[in-house]
């Protein structure tokens, strides 16, 4: 198994004290961490504006979460921003997500290359995501594909279902037989098979599900649930659950250590 919240030789020793007085492990920090930024509505239901409202004051939190992620050496980290789920939802608001993304990086790519910060997208290029919004991704990539500090891999248009879908599918189309699929082959067809699974993936809003997010990856992560909706989620919110993360003992099938 690569991911292990076992030392790393190369990461530092001493520890980091944050707003809450535990102190986080540098030398066991997790490799790559996922979030689902859930609870952008009620945030704004809560203070009477409109949804999109939330989904806007969401780009602080996930901004201070990069920042986060890069005090602590996090070198992977996924951000669920779009599901193939999420065309359900009103027009206006569809639209305005796929504004937002197109205007997010156009607004942050330069400040996310400046920090090392390589970005890359998973989920489905299809006809739903407008020709404008697909070119700015595929900008954003290309201006920040050899920046090695961290990976901010943003997951739109993105199901877990449709990523295994769609491995298959190339499986199939490379002409492989059935004695020829196993987990290596699978894995190898997924959207960024050198990204290493998750170690730990944390949801805010006090709910409690996986909403087909890397379903094939989560096998063996650590699940943080943060009652924080995602526009109040700030650095220290990660912390704590990269704290939590170095609390548990991850055996991967095995015994205690
Ligand atoms: C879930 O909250 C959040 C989303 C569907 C979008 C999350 C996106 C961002 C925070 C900003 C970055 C976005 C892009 C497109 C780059 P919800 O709307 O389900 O909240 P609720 O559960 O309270 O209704």
């Amino acid at each position: 198994m690569s991911n292990t919240s076992a030392p790393r030789p190369d990461a530092g020793r001493e520890p980091l004290a944050g707003h809450f007085d535990r102190e986080i492990d540098l030398s066991r920090v997790p490799v790559h961490v996922a979030c689902v930024m859930d609870g952008n509505g009620r945030w704004a239901s809560a203070r009477g504006l409109q949804r999109t409202d939330g989904h806007a004051a969401g780009e602080v939190a996930l901004l201070d979460a990069v920042e986060g992620a890069l005090e602590l050496g996090v070198k992977w980290l996924t951000m669920f921003a779009f599901s193939t789920e999420n065309w359900r939802r009103p027009a206006d608001e569809v639209r305005y997500l796929m504004g937002f993304n197109e205007s997010l990086l156009v607004r942050r790519r330069d400040e996310l290359n400046d920090k090392g910060v390589r970005i890359r997208f998973a989920g489905r290029r299809d006809w739903r995501v407008p020709r404008r919004v697909l070119r700015r991704m595929d900008e954003s990539e290309e201006l920040t594909s050899s920046n090695k500090r961290m990976t901010l891999t943003m997951a739109f248009n993105y199901g877990g279902r449709a990523e295994i879908v769609d491995a298959v599918r190339r499986i199939v189309d490379d002409g492989l037989r059935a004695g020829q699929v196993d987990e290596r082959a699978l894995r190898a067809r997924l959207y960024h098979p050198d990204q290493p699974d998750p170690d730990l993936v944390v949801r805010t809003s006090g709910e409690y599900r996986i909403s087909n997010f890397l379903l094939w990856q989560l096998a063996y992560s650590e699940l943080v649930f943060s009652d924080v909706l995602w526009p109040d989620f700030r650095r220290e919110h990660l912390f704590d659950a990269v704290r939590e993360y170095q609390r548990r003992d991850r055996r991967y099938g095995g015994v205690a250590r």
